[in-house]
C-alpha cells in the first residue's frame, strides 16, 4: 500500500523523534496526513521539532519523557487517547548507541542506560499500547540494527540490546496473530547521523559521533521512507541497505565469516585506537 494513503488521519507515537530519523519520520506522516506525536527526554529539542514543523501545528503533540520510565509512559499514551482519541501506530525508534569499548571498560551506569532505553524503552510503550493498538488494529514497529544479526565485539551492550527487540518482535508477533496488531521490525543500516547526535563511551561521557563516511550511510529521509512503507505494507522484517542484508545472510548461513570480518575490524580498530 501507498505510504500517502495508509497514514491520512492515522495517529502515530513515535519515540525518540526530537531529531535524528525519528524526526525525518515524523514529517514524513506529517506531510501524509498523519497526526503525529513525538517524545524525548530534552524539551528544548522537542520545542525546536515544534517550531520547525509549525505548518502541522495541529496534527502534532510533544511530550516530554523517558521511555524507560513506566510512569512516564503510561502517562504518553493516557495523553495521545485524550488528544487525538486512538492510536494507529507504534514506531519503537528512541534507541542510545555506544563507542567502542571492550565490556570489561564499560560502567554499571552506561550498561544501565542503553538496557533502560533500548530495551525497556521499547518493552514499556509496547505493553501499555497493546490494548489500544487491538481497538485500531494497529502497528507496531521496532527500530534494531544489523548489530542485531550476529554480536559486534567492543560494542557488545549495544549488540545484545538490538538482539533483544528481535526476541520481543517474534513473541508479539504470535501473541498477536489473532488481535489484527501487526508487529515488524526493522534492521536498519548505517543512515547519515544528525548533527546533534551524541553516544556513549564506555565511563558514560556523552560523546559526538564522528561524522560517517557517505558512501556508506543513508539519508535519513530515505531510511524512515523504508520504515514508514514497511508498516503500510505489513511486513514483518527489513533488512536495509546491501551491507545489512549481506550481513544478515552472512551471520545466519555462514557465521564464520562474519565472525571473521568482524575479527579484523575489531584488531584493527582497537591497533588505531592503542596508538592514539
Ligand atoms: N543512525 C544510524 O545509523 C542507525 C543505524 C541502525 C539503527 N539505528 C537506530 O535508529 C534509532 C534512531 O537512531 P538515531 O541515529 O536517529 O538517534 P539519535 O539521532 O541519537 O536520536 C535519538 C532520539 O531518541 C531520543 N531518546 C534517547 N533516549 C531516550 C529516552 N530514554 N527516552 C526518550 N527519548 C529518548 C533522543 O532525544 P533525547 O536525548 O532528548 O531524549 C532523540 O530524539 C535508534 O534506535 C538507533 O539505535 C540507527
Amino acid at each position: 500500500m501507498n505510504s500517502s494513503d495508509f497514514y491520512k488521519n492515522k495517529v502515530v507515537l513515535i519515540t525518540g523523534a526530537s531529531m535524528g530519523i525519528g524526526k525525518d519520520l515524523a514529517l514524513q506522516v506529517l506531510q501524509y496526513g498523519g497526526k503525529v506525536t513525538i517524545t524525548g527526554r530534552n524539551e528544548q529539542r522537542l520545542l525546536a521539532v515544534k517550531d520547525e514543523f509549525q505548518a502541522y501545528s495541529e496534527q502534532l503533540l510533544i511530550h516530554k519523557g523517558n521511555v524507560a520510565n513506566y510512569e512516564n509512559v503510561v502517562e504518553l499514551i493516557e495523553k495521545i487517547i485524550l488528544h487525538f482519541g486512538k492510536l494507529d501506530v507504534l514506531i519503537n525508534n528512541a534507541g542510545m548507541s555506544t563507542i567502542f569499548g571492550d565490556l570489561e571498560t564499560i560502567t554499571d551506569k552506561v550498561v544501565d542506560e542503553i538496557i533502560d532505553t533500548n530495551v525497556k524503552g521499547a518493552l514499556f510503550p509496547s505493553m501499555v499500547a497493546i490494548p489500544k493498538l487491538k481497538e485500531t488494529k494497529g502497528s507496531i514497529i521496532f527500530i534494531s540494527s544489523i548489530a542485531a544479526f550476529q554480536g559486534i565485539p567492543a560494542y557488545s551492550l549495544y549488540s545484545l540490546s538490538k538482539m533483544a527487540l528481535t526476541a520481543l518482535a517474534q513473541s508479539l508477533r504470535i501473541e498477536n496473530k489473532k488481535t489484527g496488531v501487526f508487529v515488524g521490525i526493522a534492521y536498519v543500516g548505517f543512515t547519515e547521523n544528525d548533527t546533534g547526535k551524541r553516544t556513549l563511551s564506555p565511563d558514560g561521557k556523552l560523546e559526538k559521533v564522528p561524522v560517517r563516511n557517505k558512501l556508506i550511510t543513508r539519508p535519513r529521509s530515505l531510511t524512515a521512507k523504508i520504515i514508514l512503507n514497511q508498516i503500510a505494507n505489513r511486513r514483518p522484517r527489513a533488512y536495509h541497505s546491501i551491507f545489512g542484508k549481506l550481513i544478515f545472510i552472512l551471520s545466519k548461513f555462514t557465521p564464520f565469516v562474519t565472525n571473521i570480518l568482524y575479527k579484523q575490524i575489531y584488531k584493527n580498530t582497537k591497533n588505531t585506537r592503542d596508538s592514539k
